[in-house]
């Protein structure tokens, strides 16, 4: 690893939305991690900070004009990017984004980003209408290739009241985003832990619990509550997969600018898997009963005189297994899930030859570890070489690990 540069600078180019009040945190975290910061403000971005704010906190002149002779007398306006070690973009709007994909110079920020040879890192910001419309999706897989890094957005409520992706990461979650930057000077160190590059290729997922049907109105099921394996499939949706979500029955919304199909047993599970595919990368990350009752009931059973029902099971199709040992179009990467209540490692490594699959997320799921429908997760992953234990994250920032973690196996194979 590269020696981290010392006395580093970074250029912030503070576009126009609402997340502009976190750039402000963000400064005052960089401040006392003393990083350089200099500040460009877009017009757009004036009307939600005050340069008098981000000149207070930055302890510098704030930039916000491309013809202003003043600066220029002071500091050439292409010296701003030039002697900044990395330009980050943060809230960057969609129209910022935009003109940065088309490579436009027609304000500061824009003839910065253009003019600019340096790493830049961008924290996206906007309604999910806007980030999921294929305009926008189109611009950030553009300067992915282009080399830009990202960083969020993350999925959550909106100033307008929506909820989605689209929510500018949190300030702190920028700042760990530019120390990695600035602790890598060779870009393919940041890549690997900054780019969750997955632009034109598909995902399916499967989430949540299967319920097998007793009668018409009760059930065979689990506890599973889907959090995992939404998150996972928004994580990929960000990364710029397109992903096909197939879920059992959950309390949760389905991701915007996910295709989404809901089903409620193991059997239409199977059967959507199969629809989907093929695909890049297969993830079972669903709870699928093991069983189901052979032969259920048309009618509601009734509470009769010979006693409690005698319900006979019989095994459900192995939907991971199926996917990891097809002859024809398998995944390049098949990704099961191991929960386990103890012997998590080697159960796992079990488990995964078993199923013939590539990757098993192994997770502790006793009731003490509180995995099952909390918000938290500690994943363990075990490959053919390897078992790897990462610290208990939010599930959401699991989905995010583990989806970078994926896409940089498939480049690797690919
Ligand atoms: O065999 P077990 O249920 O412990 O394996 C868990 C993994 O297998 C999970 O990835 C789960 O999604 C998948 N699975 C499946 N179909 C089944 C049972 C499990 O896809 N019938």
């Amino acid at each position: 690893m590269a020696e981290p540069i010392k006395n580093p600078s970074i250029l912030l180019i503070v576009g126009g939305g609402i997340a502009a009040y976190k750039s402000l945190e963000l400064i005052r975290l960089l401040r006392a991690a003393e990083v350089e910061v200099r500040v460009v403000l877009t017009k757009a971005g004036a009307q939600f900070v005050t340069p008098l704010s981000l000149a207070s906190l930055s302890g510098n002149k704030v930039y916000e004009d491309l013809f202003s002779l003043t600066d220029e007398t002071e500091m050439g306006h292409i010296e701003l990017s030039r002697q900044a070690d990395l330009v980050v973009m943060a809230p960057a709007t969609a129209d910022l984004l935009a003109k940065a994909a088309q490579g436009h110079a027609n304000d500061l920020a824009s003839t910065l980003l253009l003019a600019s040879d340096k790493t830049a890192l961008a924290a996206p910001a906007m309604n999910w209408r806007m980030f999921t419309h294929p305009a926008t999706q189109r611009n950030l897989a553009r300067l992915r290739t282009d080399g830009m890094f990202f960083i969020g957005p993350n999925d959550g409520a909106m100033a307008c009241g929506e909820f989605g992706p689209g929510r500018m990461a949190e300030p702190v979650e920028i700042f760990d985003a530019i120390q990695t930057a600035l602790n890598r000077t060779k870009r393919t160190d940041l890549h690997d832990e900054l780019c969750q590059d997955l632009a034109g290729r598909k995902m399916i997922i499967t989430a949540g619990p299967t319920h097998e049907p007793i009668d018409p109105v009760r059930y065979l099921a689990n506890r599973s509550s889907g959090k995992q394996g939404y998150a996972i499939a928004r994580a990929a949706q960000a990364a710029g997969a397109e992903v096909v979500l197939i879920s059992g029955p959950v309390s949760l919304v389905a991701p915007p600018g996910v295709g989404f199909v809901g089903v409620e047993t193991a059997r239409e599970m199977a059967a959507a898997v199969e629809v989907a595919l093929p695909c890049d990368i297969f993830i079972a990350a669903a709870a699928v009963a093991d069983w189901r009752v052979e032969a259920d009931s048309d009618q509601k059973i009734k509470k009769g005189s010979e006693g409690p029902p005698l319900l006979r099971l019989t095994e459900n199709p192995d939907i991971l297994a199926g996917v990891a040992r097809r002859v024809e179009n398998r995944p390049p990467l098949v990704v099961g899930f191991a929960a386990e209540t103890e012997n998590l490692i080697e159960h796992a490594r079990q488990k995964r030859m078993r199923k013939g699959c590539d990757v098993i997320v192994a997770n502790d799921v006793s009731p003490a570890a509180g995995v099952m429908g909390g918000d938290d997760n500690t994943m363990v992953i075990v490959d053919a070489e390897s078992e790897t234990v990462w610290p208990k994250l939010s599930k959401e920032d699991a989905a995010r690990r583990l989806v970078a973690h994926l896409g940089r196996i498939l480049a690797k194979r690919s």
